[in-house]
């Protein structure tokens, strides 16, 4: 994260450029839910596929699945969620707020924004009681006799009941893997920090099956892995660290958690937790369901309920360390930039196409063709609106890392200039080669530009 930072400053960044709004915003706002725009869907997709590749793509042990978000309300029972997913809440008498129990010293009065709740004399607090984080629902046409389920507040419970199935078809012996992308949901009370907590939220789940005596190992193993795979894609080695769970924190399901946490303008803060959930979810299902969750070798006989290896991360989270790490402010000749130094593969344009005098039809004409082709192999736009450094500029605050520029050279010699986000270089290339050029570049190992 460069110094100086605030959230405020990524707040602002994201909402006037398009990434992220503030949800239901002509009704008021609703408190800790977003809207994705454009950029910061396209932003999005590319964390989800970058996790993807690396967990299936690129790998042998580990198959993909998309399980349903509203699952049998049993599910939630055998988990433990439905007894112990809660929070302690207080609520103030006088101002009518909800505060989290246990963070009372990071809350703010609702009278007196300046004090903590229950620090002023008008302050009276009710008794901390648990609160369940699950929203509820009903599934049936009437309301009253309807059953009773839940919005998934995790991902993974999907794929410990789906264990038995994708064992079976996936052809897949322990140590094996299923990865799950998608929306979770939490009735989150604390104030979220833009991005980083909010009411419903993106998941990328991986539960890793492995004989139990072999879990510590996978457990270090998949520390390892995810930290690898957010320097991979341009975090600073300098804003990550894993922080081991002292064991009054571990949940209920855990033998041991690490949580790789980044440094945020609002501080040190969970990025991904990895948890040795030992064998507590197939035995926990296996016993509420009847069904036997257990791994049988084919050849020897051999049968024993694997242990679980999870990698749990947040979508979201993750897009805010990306955006939080590649956010600076230069200033280049006279003028001030604001640039974001995305990794390529994480940023939401590849690529700007701009012709330096849209009027002309021949440069308008060429600008016009060159982005036609790039299109089509990869996220290109196209900009003939305002001036060249304008035009510029905006690429930067979207981090678009490079930008071709077609002028009146281009239709002499048939090439253009490519600038590039981090180095402000330009250098010129034959527009036949401009495609080919921008994958090698694309596929090329990156890393973020020393901090100055
Ligand atoms: N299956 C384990 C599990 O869900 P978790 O630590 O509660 O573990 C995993 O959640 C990740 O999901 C967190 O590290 C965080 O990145 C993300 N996450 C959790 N609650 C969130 C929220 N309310 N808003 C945004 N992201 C959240």
């Amino acid at each position: 994260m460069a110094s100086g930072l605030t959230m405020d400053k990524i707040v602002s960044l994201a909402r006037r450029r398009g990434f992220v709004f503030p949800s239901s915003e002509i009704y008021g706002g609703l408190g800790s839910s977003y809207d994705y725009g454009h950029y910061g869907v396209l932003l999005k997709e590319n964390v989800k596929a970058r996790w993807l590749e690396a967990m299936v793509q690129e790998r042998d042990d580990i198959v993909a699945l998309d399980s349903a978000i509203i699952l049998h309300p049993r599910i939630w029972e055998a988990s433990g969620h439905v007894g112990g997913f809660t929070d302690p809440l207080v609520d103030c008498r006088t101002c009518k707020k909800r505060f989290r129990a246990d963070h009372l010293a990071d809350e703010q009065c609702g009278r007196k924004p300046s004090k903590r709740p229950g620090e002023t004399s008008e302050c009276d607090l009710t008794e901390a009681r648990q609160f369940n984080l699950m929203f509820e629902t009903r599934v049936g046409p009437v309301e009253e006799t309807g059953q009773r389920v839940f919005l998934r507040p995790e991902t993974a419970q999907g794929i410990f009941v789906n264990f038995k199935n994708v064992a079976q078809l996936a052809r897949r012996k322990p140590p094996f893997g299923i990865a799950q992308v998608g929306k979770s949901f939490r009735n989150e009370i604390t104030p979220g920090n833009f991005i980083f907590r909010t009411l419903e939220f993106e998941q990328m789940e991986m539960e890793f099956f492995v004989p139990p005596d072999a879990a510590d190992q996978w457990y270090r193993y998949w520390i390892d892995e995810r930290v690898a795979w957010y320097v991979r894609y341009g975090l600073r080695q300098e804003s990550l660290r894993v922080r081991p769970h002292d064991p009054d924190e571990l949940s209920h399901y855990s033998s041991a958690t690490s949580d790789i946490e980044y440094l945020y303008p609002i501080g040190w803060s969970e990025l991904e937790g990895i948890a040795n959930r030992g064998t507590f979810d197939l035995t926990a299902h296996a016993e509420a369901s009847g069904t036997t969750l257990e791994w049988v070798d084919g050849g020897s006989g051999e049968r024993y309920v694997p242990a679980v290896i999870e990698p749990a991360a947040g979508v979201n989270r993750a897009m805010l360390a990306f955006l939080c790490d590649a956010y600076d402010e230069e200033v280049v000749g006279d003028r001030e930039r604001t640039v974001l130094r995305l990794h390529p593969e994480i940023a939401p344009v590849k690529v700007a196409v701009l012709p330096l005098i849209p009027r002309d039809a021949g440069i308008a004409e060429r600008a016009r063709a060159l982005h036609q082709e790039l299109r089509r192999v990869m996220v290109a736009e196209h900009d003939d609106g305002g001036q060249i450094g304008r035009r510029y500029r905006r690429q930067d605050e979207i981090g678009t890392p490079w930008a071709l520029t077609v002028d009146e050279q281009t239709l002499v010699d048939e090439t253009v200039t490519i600038r590039d986000r981090d180095t402000l270089a330009q250098e010129r290339i034959s527009i036949s080669r401009a495609r080919e050029h921008l994958l090698d570049r694309l596929a090329a190992p990156w890393a973020p530009p020393a901090r100055g």
